[in-house]
């Protein structure tokens, strides 16, 4: 940037001249002055020639990758540039079903077709693992004109999948192993994480970098090696979904990000560990509280852990996750990352503090203290009711009738749901937890998942997904 040239470009506000006072002033001139794209002198991070190259060089070199593209749309723009740069109309893609909704917008986009693969659902905490080399061998005997292998690890919840072993897999079968390592970024920098995609042998993987390292919201990385990924197809991908007008302030805190853990990754990311494996252990010596860790290993689809995810399972406490999200927020100052039924998910960080560790301790040792009747779950009671009735397990997959991209763009209409068997699904309906889709657009709706949504329902649990959050009304294909 020339200091004192006069500006007849973008962005509007001119360096913050033309911007709203009290927005101006919240910001600070530094950002509003280095909010600049394309004029000469900048590089263009669609076609980079000079530092956008060489800052992405570095960002390849720190985080053990060939190619590394930045994002500024998050990993839900990687999941999309992933399954574009693999997958050609009606190609098959092995997904683990609990794949996050931005995987079924890249099946949208790329008009793939999802061959299901289940995750290992853990009965003892309620949620999902990671799927395993197993599954995943299985996939391919059974369809192998697969063209790619997806999987997610780490999970939310910091499990990390067996990738050298699906890399293995997918490998013998002559297809690219695509990796959601949006909750990994850091894996790399320490030997005490998990091994990180790359490391692991996957071919493409996506990192939200704003997620876990030191960047700004929205800004995440894309990682690719070796020779399964078409590198043209791959960058013709990116302009098409990149704005030609990347935010500068995003992208130079990506490249901090990198130089950080390129430079001090090591020191930080032990003192992280440190403090949330402290803070476990403090979390389990509450009574009734319970904080999984390394003893978890071994369970099926639990291959390695991240020890910064330290979820803390309430349920002997008589709270669900949810309630006790809520009351660490209101009365003890703590917000935790995500809530499910039976847990709190707190997220450690290189910015996360001792101090901060101790609220959280003592928070959680407060709520466990309150005068609360064990085994109440829920005000009505159905969810435990529901759990003890084994609803838990999940419908089989319906039949894929049409392509998720064309059940998208398909002409539509509502139509009452307990009268919907038979028709195809325009939408995806998760109940949460566990987070599995239940059914998802191009796949028939059948009486066992009415029946077992109508159950949910009752239960209280919270659908994601549909229009009709209520689920009476089902979007269903016009046929
Ligand atoms: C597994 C997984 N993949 C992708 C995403 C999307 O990431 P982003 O928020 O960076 O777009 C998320 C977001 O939570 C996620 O959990």
């Amino acid at each position: 940037m020339d200091a004192g040239v006069i500006p007849f470009h973008t962005p509007g506000h001119k360096q913050g001249i033309g911007m709203e006072r009290a927005f101006r002033d919240f910001v600070g001139d530094n950002v509003l002055a280095i909010d600049l794209t394309q004029i000469r002198g900048l590089d263009d991070l669609l076609q980079p020639e000079g530092p956008l190259v060489e800052a992405q060089e570095l960002a390849a070199d720190a985080f053990g990758a060939e190619h590394t593209y930045f994002l500024i749309n998050g990993s839900t723009s990687g999941n999309q540039c992933m399954m574009m740069t693999a997958l050609n109309p009606g190609e098959k893609i092995a997904i683990p079903r609990n794949s996050h909704k931005s995987a079924m917008g890249g099946l949208i986009m790329s008009g793939g077709y999802p061959v299901w693969m289940k995750p290992e659902v853990d009965e003892d905490l309620h949620m999902d693992h990671t799927v395993t080399p197993e599954t995943v061998r299985a996939t391919m005997v059974e369809h192998p004109d697969i063209k790619a292998v997806y999987v997610v690890s780490p999970t939310y919840y910091g499990v990390a999948a067996d990738l050298v072993g699906i890399a293995a897999v997918a490998h013998e079968y002559g297809v690219p192993l695509l990796v959601d390592e949006a909750w990994g970024p850091h894996f790399h920098f320490h030997p005490a994480l998990p091994a990180s995609a790359m490391e692991a042998g996957a071919d493409m993987c996506i990192n939200s970098t704003h997620k876990m390292l030191g960047s700004l919201s929205q800004t995440a990385m894309l990682h690719v090696q070796g020779t399964r990924i078409k590198l043209d197809r791959l960058k013709a991908v990116y302009k098409l979904f990149l704005s030609t007008s990347p935010n500068l302030v995003l992208v130079a805190s990506l490249d901090v990000a990198r130089r950080q853990m390129a430079l001090d990754g090591p020191a930080l990311l032990s003192r992280t560990i440190e403090i949330a494996n402290d803070t476990r252990r403090r979390l389990n010596d509450i009574p009734n509280v319970y904080c999984f860790g390394e003893e978890l290993e071994g369970r099926p689809g639990v291959f390695d852990l991240d020890p910064t995810k330290v979820t803390i399972t309430v349920k002997r406490l008589g709270y669900t996750g949810y309630e006790a999200e809520e009351i660490l927020r209101r009365r003890y100052n703590v917000q935790c990352e995500l809530a499910d039924l039976f847990n709190t998910l707190a997220l450690f960080t290189i910015g996360t503090t001792p101090d901060a560790a101790d609220e959280l301790v003592y928070g959680v040792r407060e709520l466990s203290r309150e005068d609360r009747p064990v085994d109440i779950f829920s005000p009505s009671g159905v969810l435990d009711a529901r759990i003890k009735r084994g609803t838990y397990k999940l419908p089989r997959i319906p039949p894929l009738r049409i392509l998720p991209r064309e059940a998208f763009l398909a002409r539509t209409e509502f139509v009452p749901f307990k009268k919907s068997a038979g028709r195809i699904c325009a939408e995806v309906i998760t109940p949460y937890p566990p987070g599995i889709p239940v059914i998802s657009p191009g796949e028939e709706i059948t009486r066992e998942i009415i029946s077992y949504l109508e159950l949910e329902k009752k239960a209280g649990v919270r659908m994601q997904g549909p229009y009709d959050g209520d689920l009476k009304q089902i979007r269903v294909v016009v046929e």
